[in-house]
């Protein structure tokens, strides 16, 4: 829930400058990342994490790894994997949304998720880290735009977010991966490295601005269409008489695996 408001001061920020954000490829890898990612040379993995995978078939027990779901009616198992929903509110208000947050912390790790992301602007489907004082790694969508950004200890330094049009996020699969470690943050899209941000280039001020406190995993869709700022900056706000019932982002599967020593 941090993301949600922390979501809504960085739209106030972006409203200016956001579209001047560059998008920058670090380099590309060939194959699945969850096995082409680099070793990992840091400390010890919290002591509670474990790995896990998730493939959203009908039979998952979505209460065993996830917690802090909203009532069944946001969200589905189907043959297309996890359906994550915003239902149409109705009259006024924000349609209540998705969330999945996992139960144990992970501190470094690599997460994968195979996603489609919502078709509409004003919502903002997430895949991310969120730590209980707000470092947090993101993978996020607004309209056909993706976009990565980290954020320590809930600082809202804007400076970090990267958009980027896709273009057919919300229509095709494709396979979205975070590996985060002690020295570095790589978000790797398809199984190529998408971007790479450095520890040693968050020194600000005196220190790192680098998330390092364990977090949980979180997948969530939202609705950004509760202030101007935040609807302009997730490409809405979201106009609900072209969508009925509800709208939707499918997740096909979840990959969690904790780093240890
Ligand atoms: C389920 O949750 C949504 C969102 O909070 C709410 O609008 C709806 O009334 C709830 N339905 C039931 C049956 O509790
Ligand atoms: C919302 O969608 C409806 C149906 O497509 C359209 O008639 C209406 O003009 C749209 N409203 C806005 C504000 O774009």
């Amino acid at each position: 829930m941090v993301s949600f408001k922390l979501s809504s001061v960085i739209a106030l920020a972006l409203a200016g400058s956001a579209l001047n954000i560059n998008a920058a490829a670090v380099g590309k890898r060939d194959g699945a990342a969850i096995d082409k990612r680099p070793s990992y040379t840091g400390v010890k993995a919290v002591d509670n994490c474990q790995s896990f995978t998730d493939n959203f078939d009908p039979n998952t027990d979505l209460h065993q790894h996830w917690e802090k779901m909203n009532n069944a009616s946001t969200y589905s198992l189907t043959s297309d994997g996890l359906e994550m929903k915003i239902l149409n509110p109705r009259g006024s208000g924000l349609g209540p949304g998705s969330l999945f947050s996992s139960k144990r912390l992970m501190q470094y790790g690599f997460i994968e998720a195979k996603m489609k992301s919502a078709p509409a602007g004003g919502l903002v489907t997430a895949f991310i880290f969120m730590s209980p004082n707000g470092d947090e790694i993101d993978w996020e969508w607004v309209g056909d735009e993706v976009q990565t950004a980290y954020y320590y200890q809930g600082i809202p330094d804007f400076s970090s977010a990267d958009a980027k049009a896709l273009k057919d996020q919300s229509t095709n699969y494709h396979t979205y991966g975070i590996d985060w470690q002690p020295d570095a943050i790589t978000w790797y899209l398809d199984g190529e490295v998408y971007r790479k941000v450095t520890k040693e280039s968050t020194y600000k001020d005196g220190e790192y601005h680098y998330p390092s406190e364990a977090a949980h995993v979180e997948l969530g869709l939202w609705d950004a269409s509760g202030s101007e700022s935040t609807a302009a900056w997730a490409h809405g706000p979201i106009n609900w008489s072209e969508h009925p019932d509800h709208v939707s982002a499918h997740v096909k599967y979840v990959k969690v695996d904790c780093y240890s020593s």
